[in-house]
C-alpha cells in the first residue's frame, strides 16, 4: 500500500539567531472549509478489523479459508477436558459460503466438564460483569441420537475456572443445523485477559457424542452495526469529516480473493470470508452494510472503493474480461443508494435502512500498480459506465507516483505520501502549486513514518512521535490554505492491535481491552474539532522554516493554529485588523521531538488548555512553546 513521491531528505537547520515571524491576516478572499477536510481511512492491516474494531471475540469463528484436519485450521480453538476436536469439510455444511465445521467427539471415561474452547484474538479476552455477551452457533448431529443434554456456554479462565454461563439444550435427533442463541452476564470478574470461550458438557452424560459446530460466536454489546463501543468512541472523539473504506488492503491482494460486497452482506453465516493480504483470514464480519453504518453513526460521508481488476500481488483483470467486474460494482452502488425496488436496493431495506445511504464519493480501485496503461483502462471503462448509471456520483481516481495521464479527466484525484516530518513541512506548498481548474484532490493516506534522519522506505517507527505528528501539523495547515482544491485528507494506517503488527506506526493502537491515542492522533483531533467553516488567507509560512500556522473561523469564533517544529526562537505576532481576538482557550499539544504515546507511556504527551485573552488588539504575540501544536480559539 505504500508508494512514496520523490524523495527530498532535508533536516531543518538548527540556529539561535532570535527572528520575528509576522503574520499578516487578510479581511478579504477567505474560503469555504469542506465539512470532509480531516476524515479517517480504514485499512484491513494489523488485526483493525478482525480483531479489532469488529466486536467478535472467536478467532477463527467459522473456520473460513482454512484446511481442515490440518493443525492450523483449529486455529484459536482447544479441547477442553480431552475432547476430539477437528475441522472437518461438512458433508452437509451450513451453508454453501462456510464448507466447514467443527466435529466434536466426547471421549468414554472423562469425568469433569468436555467440551471445546476459544481463545480469542491476540491477548486473550476481556471479560467484563458488567456487559450482557450475546453468543450464537449452529450444531448437529451426523447420526442421530438419543441424548437429551445441556451445553454449558460461558467464559473461563485459562486454568479452567468459571467466570460466568449459561445452558442451552442439545439434542441428539437434531440432524440437520440448528442455530442456538444465548446471552448471559459473567458472574466473577478475572484479573487478566488470560480468559477462554468454551462450550462443555457432562462428561458422562455426553461420553460417546460427536456433534457438529459452525459459525460460532460470542459479542459484547456492540454499536454502529457490530464495532466495540471504546474504538468506535475514539473515532467519534475525532470527529472524522468522512470515512473512506474498506481500504486498499481490503480490496484484495488476488482477484479471487477480492472485495465482493454481495458476500460481506446479509446473516454471516453466508459470508465466505477470504485469505487476507496480510497473513489471516478476513471474516467480511465487518461488510459493506457495517461500513455504511459506521459512517452514518460516526456523521462521515463515506468515500467508497471499489474493486476495479488491479490486486495488490500485482493480478490484472483482462480489460476484455472487465466488465463482471463492473456489474458487481453497479451492484454494489446500488446497494448503497438504489431504490428500494432494485434487488441491491431491496436487500439493504431488508437489513434495516430502506432509505439510501447518503454517498457521493466512489474510488476506483485504491491505488494498485498505477502505471498509466494497466490504470488508464480501468479507469476509463468504470467510469464511462458507472457515470452512466450514477450521474449524481463523483469518482476519485487514486494516484500515487507516476500522476498518470487519464482519460476522461479525472474531477477527483486521490494522493497518498508516507514520509519524514520534515518532509511533510517541506511540502506543505505542495498544493499552492496547483492549478485551479476545478479538480479536487484527497489526500487519502498519509503519515510521517520515519525520523527525519531515517529512510521512510525501511525504517518505519513503532509509534508516532512530537516530531512526526508536528510534521503532519504544518503538512495539514498547508492542506487547510489549499482547502479550495482538497476536499479530504487521512491519516493511515488507522489502528493496529499492539500484539500483532504488519505496518507502523498507526493513529490509535488498542488490545483487548484498552485504547492508545497517538500523539498524530492528537493532531488529527485538534485539526477535526476545530476545522472552521472559513479559512482566512494570512502571510504563507516559509516551507524551509519552523513555524507553520492557519486561520480559520466559525460562527465568529477564530481559530488560530500555530506549529512550531524546530528550536529557532522566534515570536509570531499575528496582524490581523479585520479579526479582533479576544479570549478564549490554547489548547497546546508538546514535548521533544521523540515522545511517544505507547502502551507502556500512552500519556506521555496530551493536549493541554487554558484560558488566554489576545486583548481585542489589530496585533498581538505568541510565544509557542518549543516542538509544539497550540490551537488558539478566541471570540
Ligand atoms: C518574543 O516575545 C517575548 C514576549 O512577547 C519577548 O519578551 C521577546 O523579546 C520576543 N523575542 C523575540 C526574538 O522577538
Ligand atoms: C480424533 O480424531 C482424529 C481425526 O479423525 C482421529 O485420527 C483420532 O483417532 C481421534 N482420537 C480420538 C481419541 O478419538
Ligand atoms: C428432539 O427432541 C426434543 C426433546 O425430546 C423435542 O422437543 C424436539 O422436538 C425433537 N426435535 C426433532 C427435530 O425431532
Ligand atoms: C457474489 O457475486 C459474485 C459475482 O457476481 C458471485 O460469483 C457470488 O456467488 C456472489 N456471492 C453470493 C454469496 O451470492
Ligand atoms: C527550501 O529548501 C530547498 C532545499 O534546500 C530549496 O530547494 C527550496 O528552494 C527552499 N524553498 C524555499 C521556499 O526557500
Ligand atoms: C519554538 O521553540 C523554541 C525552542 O525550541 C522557542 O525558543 C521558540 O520561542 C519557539 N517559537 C516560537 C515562535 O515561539
Ligand atoms: C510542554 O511544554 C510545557 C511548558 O513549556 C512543559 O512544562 C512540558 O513539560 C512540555 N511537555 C512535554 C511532554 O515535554
Amino acid at each position: 500500500m505504500i508508494f512514496f513521491r520523490a524523495t527530498a531528505l532535508l533536516v531543518f537547520s538548527l540556529g539561535c539567531i532570535a527572528t520575528q515571524t509576522t503574520v499578516t491576516v487578510s479581511s478579504t478572499g477567505a474560503q469555504a472549509v469542506p465539512t470532509t477536510l480531516f476524515g479517517a481511512t480504514f485499512e484491513e492491516v494489523n488485526q483493525a478489523g478482525d480483531g479489532g474494531i469488529y466486536a467478535e471475540l472467536l478467532k477463527n469463528r467459522a473456520f473460513q479459508k482454512v484446511t481442515p484436519g490440518t493443525p492450523e485450521s483449529l486455529d484459536g480453538w482447544q479441547s477442553v477436558g480431552g475432547a476430539n476436536i477437528t475441522v472437518v469439510q461438512d458433508a452437509s455444511p451450513v451453508s454453501t459460503a462456510l464448507p466447514n465445521s467443527l466435529r466434536v467427539t466426547i471421549p468414554t471415561g472423562k469425568i469433569a466438564p468436555v467440551g471445546f474452547a476459544n481463545e480469542g484474538y491476540f491477548g486473550g479476552m476481556a471479560v467484563d460483569t458488567t456487559l450482557t455477551y450475546t453468543v450464537s452457533f449452529f450444531y448437529k448431529f451426523p447420526t442421530a441420537s438419543s441424548f437429551r443434554g445441556t451445553a454449558v456456554i460461558g467464559f473461563q479462565t485459562a486454568s479452567g475456572l468459571s467466570l460466568g454461563s449459561t445452558t442451552a439444550p442439545i439434542n441428539g435427533n437434531q440432524t440437520t443445523w440448528l442455530q442456538v442463541t444465548v446471552s448471559f452476564k459473567p458472574v466473577q470478574t478475572s484479573l487478566n485477559n488470560n480468559n477462554v470461550f468454551a462450550i462443555t458438557f457432562n462428561a458422562m452424560a455426553a461420553a460417546g457424542q460427536t456433534i457438529h459446530f459452525a459459525m460460532l460466536s460470542s459479542l459484547p454489546p456492540t454499536l454502529a452495526g457490530g464495532c466495540r463501543i471504546d474504538l468506535v468512541s475514539v473515532l467519534q472523539e475525532m470527529q472524522p469529516g468522512f470515512l473512506r473504506f474498506p481500504g486498499t488492503e481490503n480490496l484484495g491482494k488476488t482477484i479471487a480473493d477480492r472485495w465482493q460486497w454481495n458476500n460481506t452482506v446479509g446473516p454471516v453465516v453466508n459470508r465466505p470470508g477470504r485469505v487476507g493480504s496480510n497473513g489471516y483470514v478476513y471474516t467480511d464480519g465487518l461488510g459493506l452494510f457495517e461500513f455504511l453504518t459506521l459512517a452514518e453513526f460516526l456523521r462521515a460521508t463515506p468515500i467508497m472503493s471499489i474493486y476495479a481488476g488491479l490486486s495488490l500481488d500485482g493480478s490484472i483483470v483482462d480489460e476484455e474480461d472487465l466488465f463482471p467486474f463492473i456489474q458487481q460494482a453497479i451492484d454494489q452502488i446500488n446497494f448503497v443508494v438504489g431504490p428500494t425496488n432494485t434487488p441491491q436496493g431491496a436487500m439493504r431495506a431488508s437489513l434495516g435502512h430502506s432509505t439510501p445511504f447518503a454517498l457521493t464519493y466512489i474510488e476506483i480501485g485504491s491505488q494498485e500498480f498505477l502505471t498509466s496503461d494497466t490504470y488508464q483502462t480501468r479507469w476509463l471503462d468504470f467510469v464511462t459506465i458507472l457515470s452512466q448509471s450514477f450521474p449524481q456520483l463523483r469518482f476519485i481516481a487514486a494516484s500515487s507516483v507516476n500522476n498518470p495521464v487519464l482519460a476522461p479527466d479525472p474531477t477527483h484525484w486521490d494522493l497518498h505520501l508516507y514520509q519524514t516530518p520534515s518532509w511533510l513541512a517541506q511540502n506543505s506548498m505542495f498544493y499552492d502549486g496547483i492549478e485551479r481548474n476545478g479538480v479536487m484532490y484527497l489526500e487519502g493516506e498519509y503519515a510521517a513514518i520515519s525520523d527525519n534522519s531515517d529512510d521512510p522506505n525501511s525504517d518505519r517507527f513503532p509509534f508516532p512521535t512530537i516530531e512526526s505528528a508536528l510534521g503532519e501539523a504544518a503538512f495539514m495547515t498547508g492542506l487547510e490554505r489549499n482547502s479550495d482544491i482538497v476536499f479530504g485528507a487521512s491519516y493511515s494506517p488507522l489502528f493496529n492491535n499492539i500484539l500483532t503488527t504488519q505496518l507502523t506506526p498507526s493513529l490509535i493502537s488498542f488490545n483487548v481491552n484498552q485504547v492508545f491515542r497517538s500523539t498524530s492522533f492528537y493532531v488529527q483531533k485538534l485539526f477535526s474539532l476545530n476545522r472552521g467553516t472559513q479559512y482566512w488567507p494570512s502571510t504563507v509560512p516559509d516551507p524551509n522554516g519552523s513555524i507553520f500556522w492557519s486561520v480559520v473561523v466559525q460562527s465568529g469564533a477564530k481559530t488560530f493554529k500555530v506549529v512550531n517544529l524546530s528550536n529557532v526562537p522566534e515570536n509570531v505576532t499575528f496582524i490581523s485588523p479585520a479579526l479582533l481576538a479576544g479570549s478564549g482557550t490554547v489548547t497546546v499539544l508538546n514535548g521533544t521531538g521523540s515522545t511517544s504515546n505507547t502502551p507502556s507511556t500512552p500519556n506521555a504527551a496530551v493536549p493541554v488548555t487554558s484560558s488566554i485573552n489576545l486583548g481585542n488588539q489589530p496585533q498581538w504575540t505568541y510565544v509557542a512553546p518549543p516542538m509544539s501544536l497550540s490551537v488558539i480559539r478566541v471570540l
